[in-house]
């Protein structure tokens, strides 16, 4: 019995192959098609997952009757069309039955059945689902029972973009540049507007906001148009967030439905603000993946109801031999920089070195040539992956296999890696994730003493992270970096 998870038609499309025997397959779109954030299926996606057999059912990470009544009642017009999935799926040659799970359901089910526990309190903070934007859930065995939901047009996720959109950047793709600018910015210069100004009502778990912000809020405050101004602008939206978060996990911890939490939806993609879930829950749980194409998984274990704890997210495309250990450790003894492409990529948006850019974290100007390839803005640090046992003597705060949180950074050896904050996002390295990433850092350490590399998503400046053999040479030969994929 073959069953595909599809979360795709909205954004970041995604595609989940499900066996008798579990998750073989999960992806996003983009990375078959090379068109970043694709939020359509397409035919190379199609025939990979395949490789797997015909699919005998279908289901669909949202309910698109729902979803239209939504969009007409917000005056988005009548999308019938638009929503008619059974013809959606056609267009890709797909005619198998097809099932649907709401929105939020399948992001509960995402982050419940992939976490190690067996119960736990499941928040989903997102922009929109159908018409819910935040709903909490409770765990139990196998058992999903939703306690609380919040509607459109309150809605955590559509403000935070709106204010993405504000400071000049792309609502619904660039809100962690936000989340990066934030730590450059005074939080304090504009707190009071933002939450006096947005913000009806956070208490008692409940978010109201005093408009809709579906459509954003370019006008607001137009007299801020500095540089200074949008980082100002960044902190206190970060800060405005921060305290919205707090005020939900607050009141969710103080029922006592359990002591583990599950952070799921777009927002839970927000690593300086999810540390702050330690402070209420004793074990956290967020997804690799937790935004919307997530639920390509999600939407299958929905149905399913089987715990399926992910120790790591290497389920995309498989670039065959052996990690390429050796190569990569002498290239970055010699040059300080490499990359490597090899084995099954990673399912979510970051690359945890197996489509990775690695260096040598140490020195001054690590950053700045690293920074060369990837051309992004200079303020945003790039993340450290370390061996787990060694996390301790290098970061304090909750770290973890899928830098989902910031963590004080305490040696300042290590600028490249260090934020502006003086924080780091974390990926720690286990042998139960990758064996040959692992060994690569316990080699790198051998021979420096340093259990660290800076580790960065493989991708040429505005295209997805490098999915198979061609667009590793192809970066390897526009950056002028070696790409190791293992194959000799
Ligand atoms: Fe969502």
């Amino acid at each position: 019995m073959i069953t595909w998870g599809i979360s795709a038609n909205s954004h970041d499309a995604a595609l989940a192959v499900f066996s008798d025997d579990g998750l073989e397959f999960a992806s996003h779109a983009e990375r078959f098609s090379g068109v970043k954030n694709d939020l359509h299926l397409n035919t190379e996606l199609i025939n990979y997952a395949l490789k797997w057999g015909e699919p005998n059912e279908i289901i669909w990470y949202e309910r698109p009757l729902v979803k239209t009544l939504r969009q007409f009642r917000a005056g988005q017009g009548i999308r019938l069309g638009e929503n008619n999935i059974t013809k959606y799926l056609r267009s890709y040659g797909l005619s198998a039955p097809i099932r649907y799970t709401s929105h939020h359901h399948s992001h509960a089910a995402a982050g419940y059945y992939t976490s190690p526990f067996t119960e736990a309190t499941i928040i989903c903070i997102d922009s929109i689902g159908e018409f819910e934007t935040l709903t909490v859930w409770q765990g139990r065995g196998d058992k999903l029972r939703r306690l609380y939901s919040q509607g459109y047009p309150h809605s955590v996720g559509l403000w935070y973009s709106a204010m993405t959109q504000r400071v000049g950047l792309k609502p619904n793709e660039d809100e962690y540049i936000l989340m990066g600018m934030a730590a450059y910015g005074d939080p304090n210069r504009l707190f009071g507007d933002i939450l006096n100004d947005f913000i009806d009502y956070a208490a008692a778990g409940e978010i109201r906001f005093k408009q809709n912000l579906h459509r954003g809020c370019l006008n607001w405050r137009k007299d801020l148009t500095t540089e200074q101004d949008m980082f100002d602008i960044a902190a206190a939206t970060q800060k405005v967030y921060e305290y919205i978060l707090a005020e939900i996990l607050k009141y969710w911890s103080k029922l006592q439905i359990s002591r583990n939490l599950v952070l799921m939806g777009g927002c839970a993609l927000n690593c300086s603000a999810n540390s702050i879930a330690y402070k209420y829950f004793d074990n956290v749980h967020i997804m690799a993946n937790p935004g919307d194409a997530g639920s390509a998984v999600g939407c299958v274990l929905a149905h399913r109801k089987e715990h399926m704890p992910m120790p790591h997210m290497y389920t995309g495309y498989n670039i065959e031999g052996e990690y390429p250990v050796e190569e990569a450790l002498q290239e970055l003894l010699t040059t300080g920089i490499c990359g490597v492409a090899n084995g099954r990529a990673e399912f979510g948006p970051r690359a945890f070195g197996h489509r990775s850019l690695l260096a040598d974290p140490r020195g001054a100007d690590i950053k700045d040539r690293v920074n060369e390839i990837k051309r992004r803005q200079k303020f945003r640090p790039f993340a450290p992956a370390v061996l787990e046992e060694h996390a301790s003597a290098y970061f304090d705060g909750p770290v973890g296999p899928f830098m989902q949180y910031t963590a004080t950074c305490t040696d300042p050896g290590l600028p490249a890696i260090i934020h502006g904050d003086g924080t780091s996002r974390v990926q720690t390295v286990s042998a139960t994730q990758s064996v040959g990433f692992r060994k690569l850092l316990e080699r790198w350490y051998e021979e420096t003493g340093c259990p660290i590399l800076l580790n960065t998503s493989l991708n040429i400046k505005g295209k997805p992270i490098v999915n198979n053999l061609t667009d590793a040479q192809e970066f390897a030969k526009l950056y002028n970096v070696k790409v190791f994929t293992g194959n000799k």
